[in-house]
């Protein structure tokens, strides 16, 4: 790319602090293929995330524990062959960071070979240790805490975090400690609304909220849940597209036009020079028109 080029500049952890210093709501959503980072970049994101919700919304699994790091830097390495100006986070997934050691080798990974700016680890407190090797090593970390779907089989259910006493106590000391061990940003998911204002407001880093109200310092949503491509989504999640019913509706037309021969019209095919088509399948001009007969050319006609 040559130095005038018109390309945007790719955003930085550090222009994400500054939109949050000067009072902006940052917007974060989740990406996970090519056609899809193009069009959210053209639309300005500036944060798409490579979650590892992949598993559930595009790969079809039951959650986010089989997700692998093969999965995951295939999927980011679209993302960021997509969107030019974005910060594209790659989500760190199950196990791949369970130790500081293995935390620094897959992230290397993302940033090395997938083209990531940063990348996502869940867990607070308990993850401190790690997010500093990361941030030590020179690779931005954004923390997520509140629900994270990697403890699904610790944690039960889906349902709200910190709505308890100990449990605010705990999470805002989760909040903390993943800032102090140099997170640029924090997810916060499925927590109260107050409770994630009051974080919120004790944190120098911007709060990404998912469910956790209005009060953070921005959102994110998972794409597909925006776009409307799914019967079923989360009821903190709200639908700006109805893209199911437009992607059945077109399928179902196009079969149809195929069915009844409205597809493809004059305008969708390629025709050719008929008196070339006569040489190459041995006719003349007045043979066209004669019917193919059922077994095809003939042979002497091939000669
Ligand atoms: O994987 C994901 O999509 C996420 C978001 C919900 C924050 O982690």
């Amino acid at each position: 790319m040559s130095a005038t080029s018109d390309a945007p500049r790719r955003l930085t952890v550090a222009d994400i602090g500054r939109m949050h210093a000067d009072g902006q709501r940052i917007a974060m959503l989740t990406a996970y293929d090519y056609p899809t980072a193009r069009l959210l970049d053209e639309a300005g994101i500036p944060i798409l995330l490579v979650g590892d919700s992949l598993g559930r919304v595009m790969l079809g699994y039951e959650n986010e524990i089989p997700v692998s790091m093969a999965d995951m830097l295939h999927h980011t390495a679209a993302v960021t062959r997509g969107a030019s100006r974005a910060l594209v986070v790659g989500d760190m997934p199950f196990l791949s960071y369970a130790t500081p050691e293995a935390a620094v080798a897959n992230a290397g990974r993302f940033l090395a070979e997938a083209g990531a700016q940063a990348v996502k680890v869940e867990g607070g407190v308990r993850t401190g240790r790690t997010i500093e090797a990361l941030v030590k090593a020179g690779i931005p970390t954004m923390g997520h805490v509140g629900w994270t779907p990697q403890s699904a089989n610790q944690a039960g259910r889906v349902r709200v975090q910190g709505k308890s006493r100990e449990q605010a106590r705990a999470l805002l000391g989760d909040a903390l400690a993943v800032q102090e061990a140099g997170a640029f940003a924090l997810v916060l998911e499925l927590v109260p609304e107050q409770l994630a204002g009051a974080i919120t407001e004790r944190l120098r880093i911007p709060t990404i909220g998912i469910g956790a109200g209005g009060g953070c310092s921005g959102q994110v949503q998972v794409v597909t849940d925006l776009l409307g491509l799914d019967t079923w989504r989360p009821k903190h999640a709200r639908a700006y597209a109805d893209l199911r019913s437009t992607i059945v509706e077109a399928a179902r037309a196009w079969a149809a036009d195929i069915a009844t021969g409205q597809f493809p019209a004059a305008a969708e095919t390629v025709r050719m020079d008929e008196t070339v088509l006569d040489d190459a399948l041995g006719r003349s001009a007045l043979d066209r028109g004669l019917d193919m007969p059922a077994g095809g050319i003939p042979l002497d006609r091939d000669l």
